[in-house]
């Protein structure tokens, strides 16, 4: 009886771990491009605290290599932003100028240190990260880049409900 009780509590024990380790990995927060059927291109991102807390001020570092648009400073800008899961806004989007140009087809890189996290993040949400230009020229698009990171759910999930609205 002592030796099926002590097999028993290793049995969970390991079953907790797995299950921490499983919940670790979902975790991690991937950016992914924000919808093939959007016109902008991919930026990648990663995030310094994964997951971001409510309230504590987040940095984020964002690189690609946009092959449409140049990056002029003073001019494009960063944006970061954090959505439900209707792409309803939760706080307002953060906004950053560059301050260096990027011609188009270089890499580029650009760190927000102190990008302030929304004071109440529900279970399941969005964050959206796009770098854009306000210019009003028609023959350019207003955003040049996008990345979505999906928290507290699978993006299949996401694009499931993004699919009815
Ligand atoms: C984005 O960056 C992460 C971390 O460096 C990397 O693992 C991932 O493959 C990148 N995603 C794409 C689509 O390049
Ligand atoms: C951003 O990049 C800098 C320099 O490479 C690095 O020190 C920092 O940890 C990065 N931060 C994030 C959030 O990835
Ligand atoms: C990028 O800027 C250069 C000048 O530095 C210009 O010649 C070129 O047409 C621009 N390209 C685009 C796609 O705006
Ligand atoms: C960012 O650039 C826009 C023009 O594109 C300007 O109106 C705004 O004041 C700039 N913001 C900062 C913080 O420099």
């Amino acid at each position: 009886m002592k030796n099926f009780i002590f097999t028993f509590i290793l049995f969970t024990f390991l079953l907790t771990v797995n299950a921490a380790q499983f919940q670790l990995n979902k975790r991690a927060i991937t950016f992914q491009v924000c919808s093939p059927d959007f016109t902008s291109e991919f930026v990648n991102a990663t995030i310094g605290t994964d997951p971001p807390k409510a309230g504590n001020p987040e940095s984020f570092n964002v690189s690609g290599t946009l092959t449409k648009c140049n990056i002029t400073k003073g001019q494009t800008f960063l944006r970061i932003g954090y959505t439900d899961f209707s792409i309803k806004p939760i706080g307002d989007y953060y906004v950053q100028n560059f301050t260096d140009n990027f011609k188009v087809g270089t890499p580029f890189m650009i760190s927000a240190s102190n990008v302030p996290t929304p004071q109440q993040l529900p279970g399941q949400y969005i964050i959206v990260v796009d770098v854009g230009d306000p210019t009003r020229d028609p023959n350019k698009p207003v955003i040049f880049g996008c990345a979505f990171a999906v928290i507290g759910g699978s993006s299949e999930e996401f694009f499931d409900i993004y699919k009815l609205i």
